[in-house]
């Protein structure tokens, strides 16, 4: 049997920085959730076979939504921890036994709705044979600065080499439950890191600037203006 791709969407973070009374993962875009958008970016992607949900214990809006015109392979579990790792290696975990060491996992943020089928593209032919995985990223454009501890630079901080980490990151299950069984769960941001900690080194698939992430009520009017333009393309 050929190696599959099964997506991962971590959805049971609580969205405190976006402040609002329900999840932000279940904030409106365009009159849907955008766990639901997320969900579909990448249901509707030929090369995905499998998109796993993970929400919080105490959801009760995931049963809501409507799924029937997406294709019938996501499914949802309500395993997610106190940190993203912890619900990611909750998902990996609750898929031992379905899935072979050498299949993909993508784990795509339920805050990303506007993910380019392009990028999809992209990660399954770059990664195809590779041993490891890697990430969506995109190069640092803007020049940075270190600030002090009162909002005034104290250096410009060389951005030669630097990326900006995305997701989907796509690992082989094997290598990235081995990972995070191994991770500080409450110290590593996001799946590479666990994989770099143990010595292997991801690589660097070009991302998208239109795939931001909502961390803040202000990003879902830019969300909304690039879905739009997204929907309009043929
Ligand atoms: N996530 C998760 N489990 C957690 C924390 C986060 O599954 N314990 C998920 C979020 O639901 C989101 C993704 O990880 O889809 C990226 O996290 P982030 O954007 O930081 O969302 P939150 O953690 O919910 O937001 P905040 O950090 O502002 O609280
Ligand atoms: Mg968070």
């Amino acid at each position: 049997m050929s190696v599959r791709h099964i997506a991962l969407v971590p959805a049971a973070g609580s969205g405190s920085r976006f402040g609002a009374a329900a999840p932000k993962q279940y904030a409106d875009l365009l009159g849907q959730p955008l766990l639901r958008h997320a969900i579909a970016r990448l249901a509707g992607h030929p090369r995905i076979d499998r998109v796993v949900v993970v929400l919080s214990a105490d959801d009760t809006r995931f049963a809501d939504l409507d799924l029937a015109d997406l294709r019938p392979i996501v499914d949802a579990r309500a395993c997610g921890g106190d940190t993203r790792a912890a619900s990611v290696l909750a998902g990996l975990r609750s898929l031992a036994g379905e899935v072979a060491a050498d299949d993909w996992i993508l784990v795509h943020d339920a805050a990303r709705p506007c993910l380019p089928a392009a990028v999809i593209d992209r990660l399954v032919a770059t990664l195809e044979g590779d041993p490891v995985g890697g990430i969506a990223a995109l190069p640092v454009a803007d020049t940075l600065k270190r600030a002090d501890g009162d909002a005034r630079i104290d250096a410009t901080v060389p951005r030669d080499g630097l990326w900006a980490a995305q997701t989907p990151q796509m690992f082989r299950f094997g290598v990235l439950l081995e990972a995070l069984e191994h991770a500080d769960l409450g110290r590593v941001t996001d799946e590479a890191g666990a994989v770099e900690a143990r010595g292997l080194a991801p690589r660097l698939v070009e991302g998208d600037p239109a795939n931001l992430k909502v961390t803040y009520p202000r990003d879902l009017a830019l969300a909304a203006h690039l879905l739009s333009a997204m929907e309009d393309l043929p």
